[in-house]
């Protein structure tokens, strides 16, 4: 039976999002990640290695729970259903966007920034959302608004995240687990530093750890 994205999210000390150059970094940048206590993987659509990456990820890297990112358009989201991805991202929605994830039943993680793109998801049967940018809508006092009025709603907060102010997210009741791109650093990947991608994930972890207690 397949998770929901809120059931995978909860999976996720932090979720890394992912832009993969060249597909033979795929697998030993998952394994990196994994091996550092980060399970849920964001591999976005915004390389041309994406997709064949994806695909070696869920065939060799059995312990990663491997997501789509940066899926906009349906024909993305039905694609990336039809390769077996567990879940997927997208920093907004569309109703061609939403029509495809409910038609392929892949957990879709909508993104949205503002209470009324909230609210439009809500009436979607959505309880589990991207809020993105993160930083640029008004991070951590834009949500703590938001709990008030929508606290069904639970968030993963992405763009402008990192190590230096997870805490004041995961502080909050409606964050379920955040997402960014600091733990494969474009440098490290390049040169197949796949030892500091596992650090800084397990760095990621142990404060994500130590934070809940
Ligand atoms: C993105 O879609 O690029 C993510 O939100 C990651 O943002 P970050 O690079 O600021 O972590």
């Amino acid at each position: 039976m397949s998770l929901s994205s809120r059931e995978i999210l909860s999976k996720a000390p932090v979720v890394p999002v992912l832009v993969i150059e060249d597909v033979k970094d795929a697998v030993p940048l998952a394994k990196a990640l994994v091996a550092g206590g980060l399970p849920v993987l964001e591999i976005t659509l915004r390389s041309d290695a994406a997709e064949e990456s994806i695909k070696r990820i869920i065939a060799e890297v059995p312990d990663a729970i491997t997501g789509a990112g940066t899926v906009i358009n349906a024909k993305q989201m039905e694609r990336m259903a039809e390769i077996g991805c567990a879940f997927a991202v997208s920093p907004g929605h569309s109703a061609g966007l939403l029509k495809a994830a409910a038609d392929t039943g892949c957990p879709l993680l909508p993104g949205a920034g503002t209470p009324s793109e909230i609210m439009n998801l809500m009436d979607h049967g959505y309880d589990t959302l991207k809020f993105f940018p993160a930083e640029q809508q008004g991070g951590v006092s834009m949500l703590k608004a938001i709990s008030g009025p929508l606290p069904q709603v639970k968030f993963c907060p992405t763009g402008g995240v990192s190590l230096s102010n997870l805490a004041d997210y995961l502080a909050l009741p409606n964050i379920i687990t955040v997402g960014g791109s600091w733990v494969a650093p474009k440098d490290a990947v390049k040169d197949g530093d796949w030892a500091r991608v596992t650090k800084l994930a397990q760095e990621a972890t142990d404060r994500v750890n130590a934070l809940r207690g």
